[in-house]
């Protein structure tokens, strides 16, 4: 594209924009660090929607009714759907989803640490539900305000599906405490798995973020890792009670002169072995990603034939 207008105009015009808290558009000019942020944020989030998928998915087969097994495969599909719109968000910035799905196989992106967490009983489905999907919906809802247009747009879809599965991981666990003591004592069991692993999804305390202010200052990010967390810690114990779960956290207090909980920190130092390959699943995780890359090989091959071959019966 030929433009007349000077670079110093462009990022005038760029930074009038986020100001306004107005959305960049993919034809829009943008400084080369804001859209490789954009673009390492997005897919890092659409990778954690197709892993996401792996933990859940694997009790499909062993839903306890038709009803569970209906609501669970609806779950499982649409966290497909997600981070189909967000690769596709990344394609409007000139990044394949081929290139990234290759990155994510060889180590090179990151996803979501909590994935890398096994789903061992059938409470975890409820639970992940819960408090999995209830911690993505804090940190999406701000996004659907995010600077770049695409981003945005995705979010407010996936932000009304994520409250879907909020809702079915909810009542799947009020179904199972209203149960028998072996089925509380599982729900129980679940929680207490998955609490410290879903505060980390917020990421890093914020004075060991050093991405953030960046972030913030371009309109991507709205909020800080740390206020997301307290927002979801005061949006999940009311939640607890009323399940009559204990969350694990002796220091989970509610602070009257702040007008919120004060609660102890998950061990950061687990949060980084994760980040960095060594937890639970890592390697399960991106070997099966890897098999089913591997195995749709040739369908990616029969669409670009397909494609092909259409466009040589299109007159010129
Ligand atoms: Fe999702
Ligand atoms: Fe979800």
């Amino acid at each position: 594209m030929s433009s007349a207008v000077a670079e110093p105009e462009l990022a005038a015009q760029f930074e009038a924009t986020v100001r306004r808290k107005d959305r960049i558009e993919p034809r829009d000019w943008m400084p080369d660090a804001y859209r490789k942020t954009v673009v390492r944020q997005v897919a890092q989030h659409a990778h954690s929607e197709i892993i996401g998928m792996q933990p859940e998915g694997a009790w499909i087969g062993r839903a306890p009714s038709l009803r569970r097994k209906a609501t669970l495969l609806a779950k499982v599909q649409d966290e497909a759907g997600h981070g189909l719109y967000l690769y596709s968000a990344t394609e409007t910035l000139g990044v394949s989803r081929q290139h990234l799905t290759e990155m994510l196989i060889a180590g090179k992106q990151k996803y979501s640490s909590i994935f890398n967490y096994p789903a061992l009983s059938y409470a975890d489905v409820g639970t992940i539900g819960w408090l999995v999907d209830g911690a993505a919906i804090c940190n999406q809802v701000p996004l659907c305000r995010t600077s770049y247009g695409p981003y945005g747009r995705a979010m407010i879809r996936i932000c009304k599906e994520e409250s879907f599965h909020q809702r079915q991981g909810y009542e799947l666990l009020m179904t199972m405490m209203r149960g028998t003591d072996e089925q509380r004592a599982m729900v129980q069991e679940s929680v207490d798995r998955f609490w410290w692993p879903a505060l980390m999804m917020f990421g890093p305390p914020d004075d060991a973020s050093p991405n953030t202010e960046q972030s913030m200052a371009w309109g991507i990010k709205t909020h800080t890792n740390d206020e997301l967390r307290q927002r979801f810690v005061d949006m999940t114990v009311p939640q607890a009670e009323a399940l009559g779960v204990t969350l694990p956290d002796p220091d989970l207090v509610w602070n009257e002169e702040r007008g919120a909980h004060d609660f102890g920190q998950p061990d950061w130092d687990e949060f980084w072995d994760v980040v960095k390959g060594s937890g639970p699943c890592n390697a399960q995780r991106i070997a099966h990603r890897k098999r089913a890359w591997d195995e749709g090989a040739w369908v990616r091959e029969a669409a670009v034939a397909f494609a092909n071959a259409n466009d040589e019966e299109v007159p010129a």
